[in-house]
């Protein structure tokens, strides 16, 4: 195998990789289609006064809505970042940085991070994986966050990725004392973020225990992560590591289990990301329990497509679908649609019985 690649090059596949369906989950779902509303037929409403505001972590959003952490660290995510924060801001969405971790490698990367200038009030998300946080101070992730402008900090829990990176991390201990360690002394809130994979609802549980408050789920039925990896090992001739994550290419907590699991565990913020590509199934996530909602790749793949305009059009549908289920269901404003009737379908309530027991 030739020699590792760079931080940028890495960051490059993820872009390109993103950029189509090629790494779809397969036959794994994210369970939303197991949410049904129970139409209303009759609603009391005017469809122009339905409200979609939320406060997350303490802001305002237009809408129940982040674009998810994508990318940093190279000039094409810079271009990225900074147009897709434009958005966020104009549209009273949440966004999320890509992981900072280029930062701590070459100083001149931070300015493939900053939209601050274009994006002043968003909820800006920072984000750095666990086992970075891990084998650094407090003040060093403070640090991280201080240079962004991020209102909270995303520590990202990828291991399912990790395993099948060839230059991947495979020691994963002390993740759960590195979260109450940031938790604790962080000055800016932590959010617990899976990256495809899902949160269970005992690692719920732990996280709650940990005195984490804020998750995103980020959970199975999007984008594979481990399927971007797999093609990353294919491409670089690795067939131990191609082979493995053909095996798990579907892994995972599908979005709609993982919301409805660590809904009822008392956390103050649920995002859910994970294959939301729809007005739909951001309602059926805030149903299930959601806070808010997160897109990643649908959004990347719009901008792709047609720039600000594709992206920007992609995202009046999602709405536009938002609020014709909150007329639907009779319901003027997020917190009423929190309670809108709904039938589950059978595997996910199998889900929510295992979280029981
Ligand atoms: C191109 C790309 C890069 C990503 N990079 C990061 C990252 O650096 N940190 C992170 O926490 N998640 C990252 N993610 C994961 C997303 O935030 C999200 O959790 C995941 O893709 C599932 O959402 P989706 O199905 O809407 O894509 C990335 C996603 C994409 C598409």
């Amino acid at each position: 195998m030739s020699q590792a690649p760079t931080i940028g090059s890495r960051k490059a596949d993820h872009i390109a990789l993103c950029s189509t369906d090629e790494v779809a989950f397969r036959a794994a779902t994210t369970l939303f289609e197991q949410v049904r509303f129970v139409h209303d037929a009759l609603p009391d409403l005017d469809a122009a006064a339905i409200d979609t505001g939320v406060t997350v972590l303490g802001k305002r959003l237009r809408a129940p809505l982040l674009i998810a952490a994508m990318t940093g660290g190279t000039d094409e995510a810079a271009r990225i970042n900074r147009a897709l924060a434009e958005i966020a801001e104009a549209r009273g969405y949440g966004f999320g940085l890509g992981s900072q971790r280029a930062m701590l490698k070459r100083k001149e990367a931070a300015a493939s991070y900053a939209v601050r200038d274009v994006a002043p009030s968003t909820l800006l998300l920072g984000n750095i994986g666990i086992i970075q946080a891990r084998d650094m101070a407090t003040a060093e992730v403070a640090a991280l966050a201080a240079e962004v402008g991020a209102d909270a900090m995303c520590v990202h829990l990828n291991p399912a990725m990790e395993i099948v990176q060839p230059e991947g991390d495979r020691d994963f201990r002390g993740g759960a004392d590195t979260l109450a360690r940031l938790a604790r002394e962080l000055p800016v809130p932590v959010v617990a973020k899976e990256t495809g994979c899902g949160l269970s609802a005992s690692v719920g549980a732990r996280l709650v225990a940990a005195g984490v408050r804020h998750v995103d789920v980020s959970g199975a039925g999007g984008t594979s992560w481990v399927g971007v990896e797999t093609k990353r090992a294919a491409a670089a001739g690795d067939d131990k590591g191609r082979a493995l994550g053909e095996a798990f290419w579907d892994w995972g907590v599908p979005t709609a289990a993982s919301v409805a699991m660590v809904a009822p565990l008392g956390l103050r913020t649920v995002i859910a990301t994970g294959g939301v590509s729809s007005g739909i199934d951001v309602a059926r996530a805030i149903a299930l329990g959601a806070t808010a909602a997160g897109i990643a790749r649908p959004v990347l793949q719009a901008f792709v497509r047609g720039g600000e305009a594709e992206a920007n059009a992609f995202l009046d549908g999602v709405e536009a679908e938002l609020r014709a289920v909150m007329l639907l269901t009779g319901s003027p404003d997020v917190a009423a649609l929190q309670k809108a009737p709904r039938v589950l379908g059978s595997e996910l309530r199998a889900w929510l019985d295992h979280a029981r027991r």
